[in-house]
């Protein structure tokens, strides 16, 4: 019972953290980046809910948060306020050893730019996730071998990235995200270099991630694009603006 002079302390909206089957929950989530004397408030109190096997696009426009919000999620970086459950675990306290160990194991990460190793060959890059978790070597090339085949790049395993096509060099960067089986998959626009059949591509591979129970997160600017997603959501000036079904379930 709280007395007269007691005050109730304000709740935030997901102060109650995650509820069965949420992977992603953030509750009132900050990002302040401090430039010499200026501060950019890049998230201003983000309060977002996904639920296991969800494909969400975020939308919004340049310098909203967009990035800075897929960062936090994806354990690249920390909040400098609020709370972050991933898949039950309260992450937002964590140091950076911490966060790359939980990485590694709950998510994939497929960017704009693809960040493959120049020098390497697919499967090399493919493997690279593998050889910094310590699996042992004959496992790994198994293992990247199966995944470049059910990205269809069976016949170009030694390939290195400037001896592939964009939607290749993009499928080489799904292959490595998914090598160790996350079941969460963050795309920061994936499709933004590449033209518009092989963004469909694509697309379509990440449709038949969703299918096989994976969890999607994609950044996107193209309508298009996010249409293929089942949740639109905006970010403006760091903050949620809109949260909608997509037209492809409406
Ligand atoms: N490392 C950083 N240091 C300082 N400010 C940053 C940093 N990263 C981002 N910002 C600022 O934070 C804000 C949000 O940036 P963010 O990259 O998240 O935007 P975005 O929505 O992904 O934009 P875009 O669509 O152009 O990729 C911007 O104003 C940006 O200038
Ligand atoms: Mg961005």
């Amino acid at each position: 019972m709280l007395t007269e002079t007691q005050v109730e302390p304000t709740l935030t909206p997901n102060a109650d953290g995650p509820h069965d089957g949420e992977v992603i929950v953030t509750d009132d989530l900050w990002k302040t980046y401090v430039m010499g004397e200026q501060e950019v408030h890049a998230l201003r109190g983000v309060n977002l809910r996904i639920r296991h096997n969800e494909y969400v696009a975020i939308m919004g426009p340049s310098g909203s948060g967009k990035s800075t919000f897929m960062n936090l999620i994806g354990c690249l970086d920390s909040p400098t306020q609020g709370r972050y459950w991933l898949n039950g675990h309260d992450v937002s306290q964590l140091d950076d050893d911490e966060l790359a160990r939980i990485r590694n194991k709950e998510i994939g990460f497929v960017f704009q730019t693809f960040n493959l190793l120049a020098r390497a060959t697919a499967l090399h890059n493919v493997e690279l996730p593998l050889i910094y978790n310590g699996t042992p070597a004959a496992e790994r090339i198994e293992r990247a071998k199966q995944v470049l085949e059910s990205v269809g790049l069976g016949t170009r395993m030694e390939h290195k990235p400037n001896e592939m096509s964009g939607g290749q060099r993009q499928r080489v960067a799904i292959a490595r995200a998914l090598v160790n089986s996350p079941s969460i998959i963050l795309a920061d626009e994936p499709t933004g270099n590449l033209d518009s059949k092989t963004g469909d591509e694509i697309m379509a591979l990440l449709d038949e991630l969703h299918a096989r129970g994976n969890t999607i997160v994609l950044v996107t600017h193209e309508p298009d694009i996010a249409d293929f997603a089942h949740r639109i959501v905006t970010i403006r000036d760091g903050q949620i603006a809109s949260d909608n079904e997509s037209s492809r379930v409406r």
